[in-house]
């Protein structure tokens, strides 16, 4: 393993500290709450629990006889209550979810009429059959009608199950089959770039691929057309008319009872069902959302995800409505109609907190400073970052283009299994370092090992790794844990630990404790016998000047065993001084040996629907292999344009 200098240059910088306008009006802001959380472990997560209404108060905070871990045991409590019901008395009027739709189009849904719209479509459901603990599966866009259908579930005790729109008819079946769920609702299509999107094709035909097919399908009309509906298929706004001013009795769930599935992809592609709890989930959602966002009930707060994936539902739905605050939705893309629509979005609503992920932080700046700079962003208070690595360079691009200095930076590690944030700077609690992203939080217990299961030195690099239990942690994390044994390729040996969940990350601590994620440890490169983060090569190409966006990934080499390749979208016309300036930077950050072996000029890197590069494609067509299916890109054209520009291996 790399253990010199050299390795840190690309992330090493002037610690940021957080400024004292911020610090002052923080949620959290006491300098030892790190310390306090663990000398109180665990009824430390009483703060998290505090958070919650509960029906019957829990006896304990932590079964501590696991795995299974139990969090709050014997507690009971519904989240459509805690997210709607309970804000009444104090904001009925105050707006909970503010939509922008893809045509320009806006809708409000004040705390009142969330309400209303919950306990209505809660009736349907029930009218429909659904019964607590079967699986609604949720197949829409950002679109209202969404979070109040997921609301809907949990007021009636049915787990959701939130498939990405942008999936496939198959992928939907796969999902449906594999969590044996027999109800969807779904919509007539929506509008990408302006062309419509036919969702209830690709809804039927899921169902034609199911064996038991669907008992019952909800169609929200969001074309404005007229959809032939058949028998067993129901116009959402006609259920919600039907059962016009009925209410349901939020059901009480135990504390431990799951309130929501949500697949995500392993190594193997196959699809992983993860399955959240109410009260561990829910509380672990309204604290990070408290502690690391800072949202307070007068925010808006606007998190970019799709609210199919596991970032928009802790932080679209969960967290900012257990808090009681504005949510934001926004259907469309960030440069539709114009590259300045995300500013002018910030600008008219006067959001407060905005989190996106450095993917989109990217493009804006190849996009322009010129696009933020022409709006008024003076509303925003603390800016946060989830989902890959974020280059130094984005980092402070973020920093002072969008928060003029005065807003802290929350760059957030953690995955769909963790339910919540897990490795962040604290706002106002600690500095931030570009490009590392903090400490874990406080209560967590995240570690980067060696091979062996040893915490490493500061300056080295090994796995990141979860050795104690938090209020986040899924139901199906044991499952997860076997599954893993099995199919993983490197696996740290964790068997010291009374327990321990490998994250599949490598990472690097320093010397304060700051842990910097490199990347999967399948995305590590060997060359010669040096390991290197694909994610810390790609880092330094990253901040060339002329650079758009790197991805770097391991190809063939006849003498060094794997060669570094670098797929770059550049805003520079000039390949051959690129070229160079690639080389230097990565010979400056890493060392001579990380310098990519061959660099492949292309219009764009292919990505998956959620904006995700698609390291594992660009490594196939390194290697000349095979490169199977391809139905998951967003972007299938540039496959012949990378295969085609490769040099010949002969
Ligand atoms: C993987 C999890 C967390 C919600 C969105 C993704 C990578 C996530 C960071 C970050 C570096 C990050 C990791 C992780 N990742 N956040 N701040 N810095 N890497 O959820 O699809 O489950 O992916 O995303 O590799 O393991 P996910």
């Amino acid at each position: 393993m790399p253990g010199d200098e050299s390795w840190h240059s690309a992330v090493a910088d002037e610690p940021v500290v957080p400024p004292a306008s911020f610090v002052e009006q923080a949620n959290v802001a006491d300098a030892d709450v790190r310390e306090n959380f663990e000398r109180e472990h665990p009824a430390c997560w009483e703060r998290a629990a505090d958070l919650l209404d509960w029906s019957t108060d829990y006896d304990t905070v932590l079964t501590e006889d696991g795995p299974p871990f139990r969090w709050f045991e014997g507690g009971r409590l519904n989240a459509s209550y805690n997210c709607v019901d309970r804000h009444l008395d104090e904001r009925k009027n105050q707006v909970a979810l503010t939509w922008e739709g893809r045509l320009g189009e806006s809708r409000s849904y004040s705390y009142l009429d969330l309400y209303r719209e919950v306990n209505e479509f809660a009736a349907a459901l029930r009218g429909l059959g659904v019964e607590e603990d079967d699986i609604v599966t949720l197949y829409m866009p950002v679109v209202p009608e969404l979070p109040v259908a997921m609301l809907a579930c949990a007021r009636i005790g049915a787990p959701h199950s939130v498939v990405f729109a942008g999936f496939s008819a198959d992928a939907l079946a796969t999902r449906m089959e594999d969590a044996d769920s027999e109800y969807l609702v779904t919509c007539d299509g929506y509008y990408r770039r302006g062309a419509p999107v036919h969702q209830k094709n690709k809804a039927d035909n899921a169902a034609m691929a199911l064996d038991d097919g669907v008992e019952a399908t909800v169609v929200v009309d969001r074309l404005g057309d007229d959809t032939p509906l058949a028998d067993d298929e129901y116009d959402y706004g006609e259920l919600v008319t039907e059962h016009r001013g009925e209410t349901v009795e939020p059901v009480e769930r135990d504390a431990t009872d799951q309130l929501f599935l949500i697949y995500t992809s392993g190594t193997t592609g196959e699809p992983t069902g993860v399955r959240h709890t109410t009260g561990g989930y829910l509380s672990y959602a309204a604290w990070t959302s408290h502690a690391v966002l800072d949202i307070k009930p007068e925010d808006t707060h606007w998190c970019s995800a799709d609210i199919g994936w596991i970032t928009g539902h802790s932080y679209t739905v969960y967290g900012p409505l257990a808090l009681g605050t504005t949510t934001m939705l926004y259907e469309g893309t960030p440069d539709h109609p114009e590259k300045d629509r995300v500013w002018e979005l910030i600008e008219r609503n006067a959001v407060d907190v905005f989190y996106t992920a450095p993917t989109a932080i990217r493009a804006f700046m190849k996009w322009g400073e010129e696009h933020p700079g022409s709006h008024d962003l003076s509303s925003l208070r603390l800016l946060g970052t989830v989902g890959e690595p974020i280059n130094p360079r984005a980092w402070k691009w973020y920093y002072t283009h969008i928060g003029d200095e005065d807003c802290p930076v929350v760059d957030t590690w953690w995955q769909t299994e963790t339910g919540g944030m897990m490795v962040s700077t604290l706002p106002a609690v600690d500095d931030m370092k570009p490009g590392s992203a903090g400490q874990p939080l406080p209560g967590v217990d995240a570690r980067v090992v060696d091979i062996d299961g040893e915490p490493v030195e500061p300056g080295e690099t090994g796995y990141l790794a979860l050795t104690g239990p938090w209020p986040g942690m899924p139901l199906s994390m044991v499952e997860h844990e076997d599954w893993f044994a099995e199919h993983a390729s490197v696996v740290p040996d964790l068997s010291d630990y009374d327990w321990a969940y490998f994250t599949e990350d490598s990472a690097t601590v320093d010397e304060d404790g700051y842990i910097t994620v490199l990347g999967r440890v399948d995305d590590v490169i060997n060359v010669s016998g040096h390991r290197f983060g694909t994610m810390e090569i790609e880092s330094a190409i990253a901040d060339v000047s002329g650079v758009a966006e790197a991805a770097v990934v391991s190809g063939p080499h006849d003498l060094k065993g794997q060669a570094v390749y670098a797929y770059v979208s550049a805003t520079e016309e000039d390949e051959g001084a690129l070229r160079e300036r690639i080389a230097g930077a990565v010979e400056d950050a890493i060392g001579p040996i990380a310098v990519p072996d061959v660099v492949v000029f292309t219009s764009e890197l292919p990505k998956t629907r959620s904006g995700k590069i698609m390291r594992r494609l660009l490594e196939d067509i390194a290697n000349g292999d095979d490169l199977g299916d391809t139905s998951a890109l967003r972007n299938p054209e540039v496959v012949g344009e990378l295969e085609s520009a490769l040099p010949d291996r002969g």
